[in-house]
């Protein structure tokens, strides 16, 4: 077909025209859609900035309803959280010009009300997102609810169930000013924003749990302080009676049997004066023996007092309290004992010296039990800031780790050495090895603090190997 040259020309300008126009169109519209996506990005760095700032769930929530309505313009932005009974979705924040939509007591959050079918309370009730670009085409939405949307300017919806651990917790709800607001771009981002404030909700619990068990923790430990520090009174406090029972029963022991003893020997010599000559021939060497007894039981009954609460060591201190109770052991058992004293030793607190003592006695009666000694040497070491009491025999010794195994009845002596010591803030060591003696050893660093972790100790505690030196 022949057309004239002009007409032609017109033809081809207007189709390039068009195409212009077509590419200026698309140009517009692959840069709105960057536009578009940068905003949404945003939106997601907002929450995430908020998950990891945030100190409470309120301020997440806050965030990302405000994200949402800000970066995308969604009309209204909300996040609801069933109720304890789980019956009625309850919204926790709302953003967006849209507020009076949820302002409304009318608007049907309640799962249950199925007559209203608002989308959001019905995905939640059936755990499912909601997706809807023309709500007042929404064929599955009661009539009421979409006359509110209408009239709050609401036309498009993306609702995103919300979980805690797993379970059903909420909603998180976005709506549009118009129909197909919605595009597979700004779902995808509802989808992770949802996600997200699922993730923050877990979080938050996880933080709580965890701040709760160190708390418990910390109660707990407190308790047990105060636990390890009502039984160290106690067993101060038991120390402390059992000295002072020793010490009433010396007293009795000395105040109502010396009398006595010195009355029936007065008797015995007032007799022997009275009685005709002849008499006291045969007599004589009867009350001789019946002297000798009563003399006996008086050094006995001296002997018993001594044991039970040396008096020398209230007068004149640990060292001769030491050699006359070093003396009297050798008397009774024939084992000698050498004790070795600093020449600059000096005295150390009333308590302190009490239990150094009783740590020898008990050491040197388990010499006489158990040692079969030749010998038993008792040695006070002085430094600087240090203190010690050692007490080494030559005997059998044992082995401490087989205490309490079969065959062997462990006793008291041992455990309550050590915590006699402990209790004064003192250390205690025992060594001992099969045919080469037995060594017992308190350490006290100056000044002898009781120490705040000694508790009652078992047999396996008493057994410490020996330090170094001093
Ligand atoms: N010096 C020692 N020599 C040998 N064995 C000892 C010595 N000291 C303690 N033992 C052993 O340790 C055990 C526990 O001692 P101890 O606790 O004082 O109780 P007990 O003297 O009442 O038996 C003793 O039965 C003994 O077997
Ligand atoms: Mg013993």
């Amino acid at each position: 077909m022949n057309c004239p040259i002009g007409q032609d020309h017109d033809r081809n300008e207007a189709s390039s025209l068009a195409a212009d126009m077509v590419r200026q169109a698309r140009k517009k519209r692959v840069s709105a859609r960057m536009i578009k996506l940068a905003r949404l990005r945003t939106a997601i760095s907002v929450t995430n900035r908020a998950i990891i700032r945030s100190q409470s769930l309120a301020e997440v929530y806050r965030a990302v309803c405000r994200a949402c309505v800000e970066q995308t313009e969604a009309k209204l932005a909300w996040i609801g959280v069933a109720d304890a009974a789980g019956g009625r979705l309850v919204p926790v924040e709302i953003a967006g010009a849209a507020e009076s939509y949820l302002a409304d007591e009318n608007v049907a959050l309640s799962p249950v009300d199925a007559e209203a079918k608002e989308p959001v309370a019905a995905a939640y009730r059936e755990q499912r997102a909601a997706f809807c670009n023309d709500l007042q085409r929404d064929g599955a939405a009661g009539k009421s609810w979409r006359e509110r949307a209408s009239a709050n300017g609401l036309h498009a919806l993306i609702a995103l169930p919300l979980l805690r651990g797993g379970m059903p917790y909420g909603m998180f709800a976005a709506y549009g000013p118009e129909r197909n607001f919605f595009d597979a771009d700004s779902a995808e981002m509802l989808l992770d924003m949802a996600d997200n404030i699922s993730f923050a909700i877990d979080q938050f619990d996880r933080a709580e749990e965890r701040r709760l068990a160190e708390e418990k923790l910390r109660h707990s430990a407190a308790e047990r302080e105060q636990q390890a520090e009502r039984l160290e009174n106690l067993s101060r406090r038991l120390v402390a009676v059992q000295e002072n029972e020793r010490r009433g029963l010396a007293r009795e022991l000395h105040d109502r049997a010396n009398p006595n003893l010195a009355a029936i020997k007065l008797i015995l010599s007032s007799v022997e004066s009275a009685l005709p000559d002849e008499a006291q021939e045969r007599v004589k060497p009867l009350l001789l023996d019946v002297q000798g007894l009563v003399d006996d039981t008086a050094a006995g009954i001296r002997e018993i007092c001594a044991d039970l609460r040396p008096t020398l060591l209230d007068y004149t201190g640990l060292v001769p309290t030491l050699e006359s109770y070093a003396e009297m052991f050798t008397k009774r058992t024939g084992v000698p004992v050498r004790l070795h004293v600093p020449p600059a030793w000096a005295r150390l607190p009333q308590d302190v010296e009490c239990m150094l003592f009783r740590v020898a006695q008990e050491a040197l009666t388990n010499c006489a039990k158990h040692a079969c000694a030749r010998s038993v040497d008792i040695e006070l070491l002085q430094s600087e800031r240090r203190q010690a009491l050692v007490i080494r025999d030559d005997g059998f010794g044992f082995e401490p780790q087989r205490l309490g195994r079969s065959g062997s009845t462990p006793g008291l002596g041992l455990i309550s050495m050590r915590e006699r010591a402990e209790f004064a803030g003192a250390r205690f060591y025992l060594s001992s090895h099969a045919l080469k003696g037995t060594e017992v050893r308190v350490e006290i660093d100056e000044p002898a603090a009781p120490r705040r972790d000694a508790v009652r100790c078992t047999a396996a505690d008493a057994l410490q190997t020996l330090p170094e030196t001093l």
